[in-house]
Formats: C-alpha cells, structure tokens, sequence
C-alpha cells in the first residue's frame, strides 16, 4: 500500500539521498515512535518517527521551550489521550500532524519537521544539509578476555 502517509505517493523525485528508518508495521497508530540519531547543525542529537492518522510524522527530538528531549519514556511522546506531543519536562502540548505548539511554555514555537516518507511498507527519511544521518559507529570485536 504505497504512499499511506508522508509526502507524496510513491517515491519522490529527490529521494536519492533518503535512508531507511522502519517497516511501516514498526510504527502503529499513535503507538511508540523510532528514535533515531542524527546530526543536527553537525551535533549529535535525536529525532522520532511516529504514525498520527495514518500518516507517519517526524521531528527533532527537541523541545522549542528548552533545547530538551521530549518522550517521557524511550519514544513514548504523546499524552495519555493519544492526542498530543507532549514534553516530559514541563508539559508543552504539541499537535502530531503539523509540530504546532497548542499550550504550554513553547509558545508560537514548532518542532522542527523531518521529511519522512512511506513506500512499499518502509518509512524513509530524507536528509537535508541541516539534518543528517548520524555516523555509524563501528564495532571493536568482542571484548578480549
Ligand atoms: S523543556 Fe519542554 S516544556 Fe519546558
């Protein structure tokens, strides 16, 4: 079922640089996102997928009011309703399908939106030149005895 959600049916023109995050089957509705690391502005830092409405969604893992985590719990982000983005630290509610702040010390601010979108029963994510895949790190080997 091609293009559920995201931001075109099927693949979009410039998805050459696009990485693979899930399987569409990994992110239920308004369940536990991915958490993924990226560089941001060349530093380390976090961002989540998550499905709202059948559509998958992804932002920075940064509060607008204090340059924070959000999830309460390893990707757990949304209030107990299921309705919300909602910051763990100091409770700024934010809307799912836009990233808008809805209340809270996050004022007129918004999560800063990733490009993600779903072909074929996989999420991708397409870098920008401000937003890139973090390096993988590579393993040692198992530990010397
Ligand atoms: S750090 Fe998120 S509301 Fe304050």
């Amino acid at each position: 079922m091609p293009g559920s959600c995201g931001m075109a049916e099927g693949w979009p023109a410039s998805a050459a640089s696009a990485l693979r995050l899930c399987a569409s089957s990994e992110l239920a509705e308004k369940g536990r996102a991915i958490v993924f690391d990226v560089l941001h502005f060349r530093e380390p830092a976090r961002a989540f997928a998550l499905r709202f409405d059948g559509r998958v969604v992804a932002y920075l893992n940064r509060c607008v009011h204090v340059p924070t985590e959000l999830d309460w719990q390893p990707g757990e982000f949304l209030d107990s309703g299921r309705e919300f983005i909602l910051c763990s630290i100091h409770g700024a509610a934010y809307e799912p399908r836009s990233g808008r702040c809805l209340g809270g010390p996050c004022g007129r601010g918004r999560l800063t939106a990733l490009d993600v979108f779903e072909v074929d029963g996989e999420v991708w994510w397409r870098s920008t030149r401000d937003t890139q895949p973090a390096p993988v790190l590579e393993t040692q080997g198992s530990p010397s005895q």
